[in-house]
């Protein structure tokens, strides 16, 4: 494909034999993503998968929260992917989403294959994601969070609607911990309301 062609993407939910592409596709974008951010070291060797194969048939079946996956494919080849996790009113939300406004769809993991990056799939994605939250779970807003130094990143999202909620939390370092990833980093939440379900 030139990359003047764009071929539209057809949206479904993910299944759970999608997981190993799902994951594949999560892992090979988050890499792929350029480090005058100061986020990820510019060594690919340095860089570890975000998502296992695992995590991500959990997201797609819901089976440790209410979430599922959105898969954007070409004929049967996913392209693109994001997690959605379902406002729920009736519990508090988990210890790692204590900063989403009440009531909110949450949006994580957008990702599109490397190889199509910079022509509109990942804003086709997002869009998809208004959509479904509105549409299939009466969502009037979409949040999420970003590393705080991925200033083009957030840029971007500006574009697409999106603004500071004001909450934040300190990044989830993990089991890799500061080894790998630049120091002092947060989570800074960015949200968008939708303009009432549809
Ligand atoms: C973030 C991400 C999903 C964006 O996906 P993408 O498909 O590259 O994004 P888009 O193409 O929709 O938009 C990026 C830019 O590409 C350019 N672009 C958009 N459509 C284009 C087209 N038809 N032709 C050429 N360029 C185009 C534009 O500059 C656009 O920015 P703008 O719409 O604000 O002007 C992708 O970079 C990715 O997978 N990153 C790694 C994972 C990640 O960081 N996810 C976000 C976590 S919060």
């Amino acid at each position: 494909m030139s990359s003047s062609q764009k071929t539209t993407l057809a949206f479904r939910l993910a299944a759970a034999q999608d997981a190993p592409r799902i994951a594949h596709i999560i892992n090979s974008a988050f890499r792929s993503e350029k480090t005058g951010q100061t986020w990820l070291y510019d060594d690919q060797k340095k860089r570890v998968d975000i998502v296992s194969v695992s995590l991500a048939e959990d997201f797609i079946t819901g089976k440790s929260s209410k979430t599922i996956m959105l898969a954007g494919s070409f004929g049967a080849d996913i392209v693109a992917t994001c997690y959605l996790r379902r406002p729920d009113t009736t519990v508090p939300p988990p210890d790692h989403l204590q900063h989403i406004t009440p009531g909110s769809a949450w949006l994580g993991f957008l990702a599109v294959d490397p190889t199509l990056h910079s022509k509109g799939y990942g804003k086709d994605m997002l869009v998809e994601a208004e959509r479904f939250v509105q549409q299939e779970w009466k969502a009037s807003r979409l949040e999420f969070d970003f590393v705080h130094t991925r200033t083009e990143l957030k840029q971007w999202y500006v574009r697409q609607g999106y603004q500071e909620t004001g909450m934040k939390r300190p990044f989830f370092y993990g089991e890799h911990g500061r080894e790998i990833l630049a120091d002092g980093l947060e989570m800074v939440v960015l949200g968008k309301d939708l303009g009432g379900a549809k």
